[in-house]
């Protein structure tokens, strides 16, 4: 392990991942200063110094990385939701575009050359490999997956000139929840399958939607790479020691390399929490691919990153512990 004075700053930091990613950094002695608006997310609990604060307020942000100095910068901070993505790109490409060059310009004016970016398995679009590699060409089919595909060809660039070091990690479907029960995920809207479910489960919707049944796929449902958030925090950390000691930019997926579909997922929902709830069939949404799953085989030769909850009834356990706490 790389010595415990690095500092890190995250933006996005008191996110679902960003906060599972500072609580494994703080476990292992580092020093976690995180930016976040709390727009999207309702922390309980907040690793790290906290600056509450918009990364579009570029004045504020050159201060706080003036005054830090953080060794190296984890961009969780953006929009995440393909189907608002749809109805609202110029919000998507203003938070997820301009606000993260505000923050490439505010790291260069400060001198700080290493950057770990969320990048997401969305940049595939419809793959024409599956397993996908990250040798696939980048066609993405909605504005979110084009935000992280026009970031990472800036970051591509800028590495190429010398004006960056980076890493980015293309997360398939993050899912499951802190196995302490400290935190999980805190999205204010939550949009995603697995805890859409757990709260149908819970009583607190009144019925989970699948959207799209005829999808080219065994049973006609979306096929997804579901990924165990702390096995993706430890993916940051090993990254981010790999990214400081060899200061080499690579891309790399961040999934287990085997899919599980929307009917798959909501009957392992089903058997672990013992609830049989009402699921309602409806039609294809917009920018949704039939299957996402990654070729690992780049992130487990090159960080030597070795999955421990690689179980989807391990991810849902996790997610249905930490829903039953919440009120
Ligand atoms: N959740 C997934 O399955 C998934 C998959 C692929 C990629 N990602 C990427 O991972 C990152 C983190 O996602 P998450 O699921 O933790 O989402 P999240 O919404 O929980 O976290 C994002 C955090 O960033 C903050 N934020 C957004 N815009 C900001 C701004 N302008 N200034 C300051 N703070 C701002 C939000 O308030 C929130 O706390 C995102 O970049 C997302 O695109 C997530």
């Amino acid at each position: 392990m790389i010595s415990s004075k690095v500092k890190v700053l995250l933006t996005g930091g008191a996110g679902y991942i960003g906060s599972h990613v500072a609580k494994l950094l703080t476990k292992y002695d580092y020093e976690v200063i995180i930016i976040d608006n709390l727009f999207s997310s309702q922390p309980q609990k907040v690793y790290g110094r906290f600056y509450k604060s918009d990364l579009r307020e570029e004045g504020k942000l050159l201060e706080i990385i003036k005054k830090e100095k953080p060794d190296i910068v984890l961009h969780f901070a953006s929009f995440i939701s393909v189907p608002e993505s749809i109805e609202k790109p110029f919000l998507y490409y203003e938070n997820n575009v301009g606000n993260t060059i505000k923050l490439l310009s505010a790291m260069k004016k400060a001198g700080v050359k290493n950057f770990l970016f969320s990048s997401s398995a969305a940049v595939y679009g419809i793959p024409d490999i599956i397993p996908v590699p990250e040798t696939a060409e980048l066609k993405p089919i909605n504005p979110y997956g084009e935000t992280k595909a026009i970031i990472e060809k800036i970051l591509r660039d800028m590495a190429e000139a010398g004006e960056i070091n980076y890493i980015s990690l293309r997360y398939f479907n993050v899912a499951g929840a802190d196995p302490e029960g400290e935190i999980g995920p805190n999205y204010k809207q939550p949009t995603h399958l697995i805890i859409r479910a757990l709260k149908v489960a819970k009583g607190e919707i009144p019925y989970l939607e699948i959207y799209g049944t005829d999808y080219p796929t065994p049973d006609g449902t979306c096929i997804r790479d579901y990924i165990h958030v702390m096995d993706l925090a430890t993916a940051h950390l090993l990254a981010l020691e790999y990214l400081l000691s060899k200061g080499e930019s690579i891309v790399l997926n961040c999934g287990y390399g085997r899919g599980f579909s929307v009917r798959e997922v909501i009957s392992v929902v089903k058997k672990v929490t013992g609830i049989d709830f009402k699921v309602i069939e409806t039609k294809r949404r917009a920018g949704d691919p039939p299957i996402l799953i990654a070729d690992n085989t780049r992130i487990k030769k090159i960080l030597k990153w070795e999955p421990k909850y690689d179980s989807l009834e391990t991810i849902i356990k996790d997610s249905w512990k930490w829903e039953l706490k919440q009120k």
